[in-house]
């Protein structure tokens, strides 16, 4: 339900997807400082008031904390764009913002401005406009609804050097209206296409997938992402709330937005999962883990493997991280027989380790 007020009560699912954001941000500002990026942008396209009732920190506060605390000062400009399309929020959110840098100095390249009036389909190209195509780009996209985000902004967003979306699609809510009479230029500018259709004739698991996978599908088709995942957050009701879809070209990005799924804390009657690969709904609370031995199985049964091509396989293609694997081949490796063979390694290796140059046969 859309809240009238200018701020509203902070809600688990919420404070999820504010973790994400704050631990994604946290690496992407030295990644791309490192990287010798003079300049990076982020824009949060839907950004609230900047705080909650409970007086928690919004999107734009959490952004901005994320870059000021960094351990070693970016040196790069950054350029932070908070669109928001209602006046009072804006004005709440330029308040909050006046409040934190009242507390702490604004470093000379920290450049903030807030949009207000129009919205996020109406400014972010403005916003674009203001840097060079080689300067990163990470947008949140986090609507109370699916109105204003069309696919051509996603596209536009990607098509920088270094695009990033992280996009909040309100799964629950895009199910109940696609029907409506309304509605049907609204969802052609959110997928990018007339394709949604064919999905309403599913049966309701299909369509939940259909929906799901076509937003995915168009995000690289039409987008341009290389690698695109989604999370998916049930409510205590175990009903789908919402779909966090994170889109990159960037291996690196895609490793960091995993780790801070990863890290989400769990409680609070909520299940945060990933569950971009079908058949493979992995929770992010290590219970999962065991799955991946059957995913490596199947992917490399008789082969086999360099440890770099199967970890570019976990990395890309599933929803573990990097630093899964190793102990699911140490594993396989012990077992009786033997699930895997070690055929080629360097000299000395000790067993159970699997360092670059490593090849492994798969039974
Ligand atoms: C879900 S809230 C954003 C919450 C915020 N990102 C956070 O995590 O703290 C969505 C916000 O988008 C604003 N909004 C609605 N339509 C908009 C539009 N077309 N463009 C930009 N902002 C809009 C609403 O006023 C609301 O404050």
């Amino acid at each position: 339900m859309k809240p009238q007020r200018v701020t509203w009560a902070l809600e688990d699912h919420t404070r999820a997807k504010h973790e994400i954001l704050r631990r994604y941000l946290q690496a992407w500002f030295p990644i791309l400082a490192l990287g010798g990026f003079p300049r990076m942008v982020f824009i949060d396209g839907f950004a609230g008031p900047g705080i909650y009732d409970d007086g928690s920190d919004g999107s734009p506060l959490i952004a901005l904390k994320a870059f000021l605390d960094q351990a070693t000062p970016i040196r790069a400009e950054c350029h932070f764009h908070f669109i928001e399309k209602d006046e009072a929020r804006a004005d709440r959110l330029h308040g909050c913002i006046g409040t934190l840098f009242a507390a702490r100095a604004k470093p000379r390249n920290l450049h903030v401005r807030v949009h207000s009036g129009e919205g996020f389909e109406q400014v972010y190209a403005e916003a674009l406009r203001d840097h060079p195509r080689n300067a990163p780009v990470f947008a949140l996209v986090d609507p109370f609804g699916w109105n204003g985000m069309p696919m051509t902004a996603m596209r536009d967003l990607m098509n920088r050097a270094s695009g990033e979306v992280l996009v909040n699609f309100m799964f629950e809510e895009i199910n109940r209206f696609l029907t409506h009479r309304d509605q049907p230029d609204n969802f052609d500018a959110l997928f990018g296409c007339p394709d949604w259709r064919k999905v309403t004739a599913l049966p309701p698991a299909q369509r939940k997938a259909g929906i799901r996978d076509l937003y995915a599908a168009q995000l690289v088709s039409m987008a341009g992402a290389r690698f695109v995942r989604h999370f998916e957050m049930r409510n205590g009701r175990e009903r789908t709330d919402y779909y966090l879809f994170f889109a990159t070209k960037n291996q690196k990005g895609l490793k960091k937005m995993k780790e801070a799924m990863w890290s989400v804390d769990q409680r609070g009657g909520m299940a945060f999962s990933d569950a971009t690969d079908p058949g493979q709904q992995v929770l992010f609370d290590g219970s999962d883990l065991t799955q991946l031995e059957g995913i490596l199985a199947r992917r490399f049964s008789g082969a086999t493997a360099d440890v770099d091509e199967i970890e570019r396989f976990v990395v890309e293609e599933t929803a573990f991280r990097e630093t899964h694997y190793k102990g699911i081949l140490k594993g396989m490796e012990a077992r009786v027989p033997a699930a895997i063979q070690v055929e080629a390694c360097r000299e000395g290796r000790r067993r159970g380790t699997y360092p670059a140059g490593t090849r492994v046969r798969f039974a």
